[in-house]
């Protein structure tokens, strides 16, 4: 009789990261050179998600531009592939706007999101790059500050969309009425190019409402004797972590089954990862649910696109657009890098606690992999060190938590039990796929004086890879 496999959250991978992570060596050499822990980026697997979703939109409208989201990721090899591959870019920061400018994007290419200062705003009136309007205070320091003719231009976020919830970002619907007011009387000063709208949630039918919505405000701003000609639909586009969905079920099964006392405990610390227990039944739904997620932004965007809209007639979201003559306007972040980065980390030591479990020390901390402080579900890679395999020889699946490197409870980088398929020995590596989108950089921290690690670009070249630091990258041409 065979035993069941154990429960398993395969990460679903891009064949380059998969030849790079199997070529003998490769990941030693890299970490050898470089350090570890280490972001790996991968830009040749970000310009071809960019393609992805380029095709999509070629298909179905006439005018559009990607603007790549630049928050999700600090890399400049990533913002030098936009760069090459002929699309916008998103900013949110003067840094970022550095950072852009610095890669050879031309105001032209730029959209500014995102709530700004004072100080930004006047910097960004001179730049002639498009700002995306947070709310009715930047319009009007934007006003003040231009002179007639100057036409700095604008888009305008809007919030606040029938079945989504309130949101920080953006001027509600309900106050539109003014800011068309403002756009109006100085159109001398501003050009207005546009409505434009960014929803976290994966939820299409939330999308379509705003979009509707944004078309009926176009037409009042043609109404007001505005000429708009850009439709935002900003990004939020979904990545596809898990290699197997059904795996990934029998997983939550199993945890489920756990936090009733059933099976092998598989939490630590007594987390319910957002289930709770009430009447002998788990209920709820997981936080972690993203990572459940198959229909992947290319997918995704294509049935937007092709999605009637019952405000007109059921016609396709694209060709309503398209006979109104407005460019759709994306700002994909997420789904740019999706499988574009991995984050390698080295095992210090293997020890048990009080309650049996293995806990896996690693030389990294939990903020360096987690975006947000989210529970990652997707397993970690196991990388022999050279010679290491044959000492431990294969032990068997053993399943673990894996701790982090800070003197810090709750430094756990899982707090769900992952199965590997040995004991790791102290000098293997950890790999943790997919950790390009927001994973790598929103929660850096340098407690106890860690240095950050250093983020490294992978390109694969006649065969063979090169690693170099992400600020060496250079854009070859093919
Ligand atoms: C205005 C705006 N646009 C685009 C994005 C990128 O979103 P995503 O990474 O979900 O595509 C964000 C993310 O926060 C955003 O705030």
């Amino acid at each position: 009789m065979t035993a069941a496999a154990p429960p398993g959250l395969p990460a679903k991978m891009h064949a380059l990261v998969r030849t790079f992570l199997t070529s003998p060596g490769a990941v030693e050499a890299a970490v050898a050179e470089f350090g570890s822990p280490a972001h790996l980026v991968f830009p040749q697997v970000f310009a071809e998600n960019l393609e992805g979703l380029r095709g999509v939109l070629a298909a179905r409208v006439p005018g559009f531009r990607i603007c790549y989201a630049h928050k999700v990721n600090q890399s400049r090899a990533f913002v030098l592939t936009a760069w090459a591959a002929g699309v916008g870019i998103d900013v949110a920061s003067a840094a970022e706007l550095d950072s852009a400018l610095g890669a050879g994007f031309t105001p032209d290419r730029i959209e500014v999101t995102g709530p700004k200062g004072a100080e930004f705003v006047a910097d960004l009136v001179e730049r002639g790059v498009t700002i995306n309007i947070d709310n009715p205070w930047e319009l009007e320091r934007i006003a003040a500050l231009t002179e007639p003719g100057a036409r700095v231009p604008v888009l305008v976020r809007v919030c606040g969309f029938a079945g989504t919830p309130v949101s920080r970002f953006g001027v509600p619907l309900a106050r539109i009425d003014a800011v068309l007011k403002v756009l109006a009387a100085e159109r001398e000063r501003i050009e207005f190019r546009g409505f434009a709208f960014h929803l976290d949630s994966g939820e299409p039918a939330e999308r379509v409402r705003a979009v509707e919505s944004c078309l009926e405000l176009t037409e009042r701003a043609y109404a007001a004797g505005l000429t708009p000609s850009i439709l935002n639909i900003g990004g939020g586009f979904r990545q596809v972590f898990t290699a197997d969905a059904t795996a990934f079920d029998a997983y939550v099964h199993a945890l489920r089954e756990s936090l009733l006392g059933r099976g092998e405990p598989m939490t630590w610390g007594g987390n319910t990862f957002g289930f709770h227990l009430e009447d002998g039944a788990v209920h709820g739904t997981p936080v972690f649910h993203k990572y459940a997620n198959t229909v992947d932004a290319a997918r995704m965007l294509a049935d937007l696109l092709d999605t009637g809209l019952e405000s007109h007639g059921g016609r396709g979201l694209a060709a309503v657009a398209a006979e109104n003559l407005l460019e759709v306007w994306l700002e994909p972040g997420k789904s740019l890098v999706d499988h574009a980065g991995i984050t390698v980390a080295r095992v210090e030591f293997v020890k048990e606690t009080a309650d049996g479990s293995t806990l896996v020390n690693l030389d990294l901390s939990r903020d360096t992999v987690t975006p947000a402080d989210q529970e990652v579900m997707v397993d970690p890679i196991l990388v022999p060190a050279n010679g290491s395999a044959a000492e431990s020889a294969n032990s068997g699946a053993v399943g673990v938590f894996l701790a982090g490197r800070l003197c810090l409870e709750r430094d756990l980088i899982t707090n769900h039990k992952v199965w590997l398929p040995r004991c790791p020995a102290p000098g293997d590596f950890l790999v943790f796929p997919n950790t390009a989108a927001y994973h790598m950089d929103l929660s850096a921290a340098r407690a106890s004086m860690h240095s950050v690690p250093p983020k490294l670009a992978v390109a694969q070249q006649s065969g063979t890879f090169r690693v170099c630091r992400d600020v060496d990258y250079r854009h070859e041409v093919h």
